[in-house]
């Protein structure tokens, strides 16, 4: 007999138990015993100084590269930076090249704007260079958005040598690459490049956030750019009516880095995810069918599974809960409706005991539509 609460793989957010309530209670406190008002008043529209540069420390820790506060910009997290990057790089009518499979709330947020976007392939490696330069022979772009670092929802990295190859091209046609890189501290050191901006600080705006090593109800993340970019985008009108994103949680944030709290809680996560991560992908290769295919990745939240191609992914989706388990179907990454035969599961929320659970569940669906 089934258990039939559904455990949904498709969630791919941190795992609510392992949330750090307790931390920012101390460091709200911390910051809130000081006299100091300056954080419940409007702020400035890139973020304080002072948490940018605390920010900026961290990440140059965290990162292994430096990192300097005035290429630094505070947003209300990464979906917050690409809109506003939409809205303030692009005009109407430009184009904008997007991975294909690529995050599926990217897409929503492209849509929101006026720009045309041409999809560009991914494989095992990442972004698929050559298939970029044959989309440039026909479109200049004005941006590349990628994930280039444990991508969502493949997993993969983007090679070193295409990184070098992206950042030439993007030279020799003149456009700007959006780095959406939250996963960048989630995975292994050593699968980990450096960032994108390391091979061209000029072309790439570094999209990071705090909802993956910290919490995404902080709503709080950055846009890591040259100077005159982030002039650019400091001036946008909804920051000059509002002022910076949220001033008293940048404020709050500042103490919980100050107190060391941050980095301890990011090695913690670390490891939590790691055993997570090892954990589904070894009950993957003991419960499903061998003409199932997936990655292991090496970092991120995702594994993206590869299902031949008589299986359509989306009557398979409505036939999961009846196993008890979920999964986001291939179509929603793609704005071409494609990655019919492929799902996305994540390992991020779960503990090893319903992952393992969950991993049955699906191994035991497919068994018997194979
Ligand atoms: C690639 C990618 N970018 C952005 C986000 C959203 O980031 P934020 O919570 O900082 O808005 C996610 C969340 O899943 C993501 O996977």
């Amino acid at each position: 007999m089934l258990d039939h609460d559904v455990i949904d793989l498709g969630i791919g957010e941190p795992d609510p138990a392992a949330l750090p309530l307790g931390q920012l209670r101390q460091a709200a406190a911390h910051r809130l015993s000081n006299a100091d008002t300056a954080p419940l008043r409007y702020g400035p529209e890139e973020g304080s100084a002072s948490f940018r540069a605390m920010l900026a420390e961290f990440l140059t820790r965290c990162c292994r590269v430096p990192v300097h506060a005035d290429h630094l910009m505070i947003t209300a997290g990464a979906s917050h930076a690409l809109d506003l990057v939409l809205s303030r790089l692009c005009r109407p009518g430009d184009a904008v090249f997007v991975e294909d499979p690529t995050y599926m709330f990217a897409l929503d947020i492209f849509r929101d704007r006026p720009v045309r976007l041409v999809s560009v392939r991914v494989d095992e490696h990442g972004l698929d260079v050559d298939d970029l330069e044959r989309m440039l022979a026909v479109e200049a772009p004005r941006l590349v958005y990628t994930i280039p670092v444990f991508h969502n929802p493949t997993g993969v990295t983007l090679s070193v040598q295409r990184r070098r190859r992206l950042m030439e091209l993007a030279v020799e046609h003149d456009f700007l690459v959006v780095a959406d890189e939250v996963y960048q501290l989630t995975g292994e050191r050593d699968a980990t490049p450096p960032p994108l901006r390391t091979v061209n600080g000029e072309r790439v705006l570094s999209l990071g956030s705090f909802s993956k090593i910290l919490g995404p109800g902080i709503r709080l993340g950055w846009i890591e750019a040259a100077p005159h970019h982030v002039a650019r985008l400091r001036d946008a009108g909804v920051l000059h009516s509002g002022g910076g994103a949220s001033p008293l949680m940048a404020a709050i944030l500042e103490s919980l880095i100050d107190l060391g709290f941050q980095d301890r809680f990011l090695g913690d996560l670390w490891e939590i995810y790691r055993a997570r991560r090892l954990h589904l992908v070894d009950v993957l290769r003991g419960v499903l069918p061998a003409e199932v295919r997936f990655t292991t990745p090496q970092g991120g939240y995702y594994i993206w599974l590869e299902l031949p191609s008589r299986i359509d992914i989306m009557t398979l989706s409505t036939q999961a809960a009846a196993y008890g388990v979920g999964f986001r179907p291939g179509p929603l990454f793609s704005r071409r409706d494609e990655f019919t035969s492929h799902l996305r599961v994540s390992f991020s929320f779960y503990n090893e005991e319903r992952l393992s659970l969950a991993g049955e569940r699906l191994g035991a669906l497919l068994r018997s539509r194979l």
